[in-house]
């Protein structure tokens, strides 16, 4: 009886200790890991110092004459740089459009976009059967509404959970993609006035 509560009574000491008795302290020690793989590893802090370089930086400044790579500020778009408020003032595509563009931003859309908006924009990609949430459908009056440098916008430095693709894919294809989503928004409110006269007495192939 006496061994049973001595027992009790150190486990509960050393369950209350091992809760709290290190509360507050800082540590630089890295956290214990039974496994380490590659989750713990040798790293600079941002901005820390490096005994490594010979100016004692861990951040290195680009070699004289050099440029990052897809970091060229001369190269940046212009529409890239603007402020937000001015794109999304943009009504219309700055080029002229034409079928090929349109099929240009399908290709475009369908490598990057089909994944979660879906194939028609519906919202219904396949990432959303993988737990991410699923982006809105084009086809409401709020995303109808949005201007094409609005939509361009969007593509170039995202939103929420949509991460930017300014860098990823170039400016003349993604006012190809603000095209193709225009076209998709289309194809759901169209009506039979939208169809050209000299089609409108096309028959149907047998
Ligand atoms: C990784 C998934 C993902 C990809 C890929 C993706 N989007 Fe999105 N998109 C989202 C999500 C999520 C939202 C909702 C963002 C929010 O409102 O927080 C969104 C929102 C949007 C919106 C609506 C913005 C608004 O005002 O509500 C447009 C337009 C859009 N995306 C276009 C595109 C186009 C075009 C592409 C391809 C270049 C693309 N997206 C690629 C996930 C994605």
């Amino acid at each position: 009886m006496v061994r049973i509560a001595a027992f009790s009574l150190i486990s509960v000491v050393v369950i209350v200790v091992a809760m709290l008795g290190w509360r507050g302290k800082t540590s630089t020690d890295p956290p214990f890991q039974p496994f380490m793989d590659m989750f713990a590893q040798p790293r600079y802090e941002p901005q820390g110092a490096s005994r490594f370089f010979v100016d004692g930086r861990s951040q290195q400044p680009p070699p004289v004459n050099t440029v990052a790579w897809g970091r060229n500020p001369q190269q940046a778009d212009a529409e890239f740089v603007a402020r937000d408020e001015d794109l999304f003032a943009l009504q219309q595509l700055p080029l002229p459009l034409d079928r090929a563009l349109i099929l240009r931003g399908q290709q475009k859309y369908d490598l990057f976009c089909t994944v979660c908006h879906g194939g028609t924009g519906a919202g219904n990609g396949i990432t959303t059967q993988y737990g991410m949430n699923a982006p809105p459908s084009y086809h409401t009056d709020r995303l109808r509404a949005l201007t094409d440098g609005g939509i361009f916008q969007v593509i170039s430095k995202g939103k929420g959970q949509m991460g930017p693709y300014g860098d990823r894919i170039a400016r003349q294809d993604r006012w190809a993609i603000v095209a193709y989503v225009r076209a998709l928004q289309r194809s759901h409110v169209a009506s039979a006035e939208d169809v050209p006269d000299h089609l409108k007495n096309m028959q149907p192939a047998e």
